[in-house]
């Protein structure tokens, strides 16, 4: 492994950006190559340690197996900022054909977290060179298991990472964003994506004589379209909401009735109170369905991430902060996604802001949206991101904001 401490550095870690960046890519290959899905994530671990071990000045430990923590303190006295990357793979077969595949059948990097991790390990690398200018400390965190509910955020902030941290920042790259651009949201930004099962208990029998038993698939429709009506006519239609049945499992062959069906989906909300209200919401319905046709149920509704919030203050801050670095172009209007993410955890505990890095390029076919087999990346996100996190990192730390 090579040390890229350079021997006079320049004098702004911006400047060194561009000159990092073919190792950052190297990084990120050898990430994509390897993936590992969430709370499995040993290899990638001791990849990321070995490689922080080989910055001078940096702290490194292991809140959790499979998880990586660096603190770099500044020459200065100051605030502590904490900067997450995640670092698990998905349970996904990759389907691109390209030098750096994955390796292992069935997972992947189709979420583009090898090129948050690559990221965030270039700048510790940066910031580490640049020790004398800063004032305060910066925690890199690099967060296994992402990816699967209930996600390794929560136990980090439970074995105290964000402990007297005052401010927090990550990125996700974003291929539904053009490369070259950047996307700061004010506010709500992603959703809690909360989870339900549906067991509906009917009475099977001989599929010649249905009017012997309860179908469950017959009443299960009914369910799956009644249900759309909670979007549609009970909630107000300017609070976003998802309610989506993405699992119905029932019966063996053709000519029996089963004696049950299976439901599962996912609710995904912003307001806490209309979050809150959705287990009786679900429950009515299949409970009402079930019932007026002769059939029993049993409903079980998890709750999974908090949603994703970003501090109107720090976002204002890092607004300014893409500007002046990259142009006024850079900076573009994003909406909310009504995915998940657990970064919302690293919020509970101080101000934070999550950006979005464009990644796509529809000339070159990266077009492909996360989470799919055919997943890329534009590579040239990863300077972006580096630069981006890099000076705002610099405007947490040497500003007197
Ligand atoms: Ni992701």
């Amino acid at each position: 492994m090579t040390t890229l401490l350079s021997p006079s550095p320049s004098p702004s870690p911006l400047a060194d950006v561009d000159a990092l960046l073919p190792q950052v890519v190297v990084w990120r290959r050898r990430l994509h190559r390897h993936p590992e899905v969430a709370f499995q994530e040993v290899e990638t671990a001791r990849f990321i340690d070995e490689t922080l071990r080989t910055i001078p000045g940096l702290h490194v430990s292991r809140p959790t197996r499979t998880s990586v923590l660096a603190a770099l303190d500044g020459a200065l006295p100051g605030p502590t900022i904490a900067v997450r990357a995640d670092i698990d793979a998905l349970p996904i077969r990759e389907e691109n054909d390209v030098a750096y595949r994955s390796q292992v059948d069935g997972a992947m990097h189709a979420c583009g977290h090898d090129g948050h991790t690559a990221i965030v390990l270039g700048l510790a690398t940066l910031l580490a060179r640049h020790r004398d200018r800063l004032r305060g400390t910066v925690r890199f965190v690099f967060q296994h298991a992402e990816e699967l509910s209930p996600g390794g955020a929560e136990e980090l902030v439970a074995q105290g990472v964000m402990e007297g941290v005052s401010q927090v920042i990550g990125l996700h790259l974003w291929s539904p964003l053009p490369v070259g651009t950047i996307g700061l949201i004010c506010g709500p930004a992603m959703a809690a994506p909360d989870t339900f099962e549906c067991t509906i208990i009917g009475q099977g029998g001989h599929a010649a004589a249905p009017h012997q038993t309860v179908d469950p698939i017959a009443i299960g429709a009914q369910v799956v379209t009644a249900l759309q009506q909670v979007v549609s006519r009970r909630v107000d239609p300017l609070d976003p909401v998802v309610l989506s049945v993405t699992q119905f499992i029932a019966g063996t062959t053709f000519n029996v009735i089963p004696s049950s069906a299976y439901l599962a989906g996912t609710v995904r909300t912003f307001d806490p109170a209309l979050r809150d209200s959705m287990p009786a919401q679900l429950e009515r319905i299949v409970a009402g369905v079930t019932s007026a046709f002769g059939a029993t149920y049993t409903l079980t509704y998890e709750r999974g991430y908090r949603p994703v919030v970003n501090d109107a203050a720090l976002t204002a801050r890092l607004e300014q902060v893409v500007t002046r670095t990259f142009g006024a172009d850079t900076l573009v209007p994003m909406r909310p996604t009504m995915g998940g993410e657990d970064f919302s955890a690293y919020q509970q505990k101080a101000p934070g802001v999550f950006a979005f890095v464009g990644a796509g390029n529809e000339a070159e076919g990266i077009t492909f949206p996360h989470h799919h087999p055919r997943f890329q990346i534009d590579e040239r996100s990863l300077g972006i991101g580096l630069r981006y996190l890099t000076a705002a990192s610099l405007e947490l730390l040497t500003s007197d904001g």
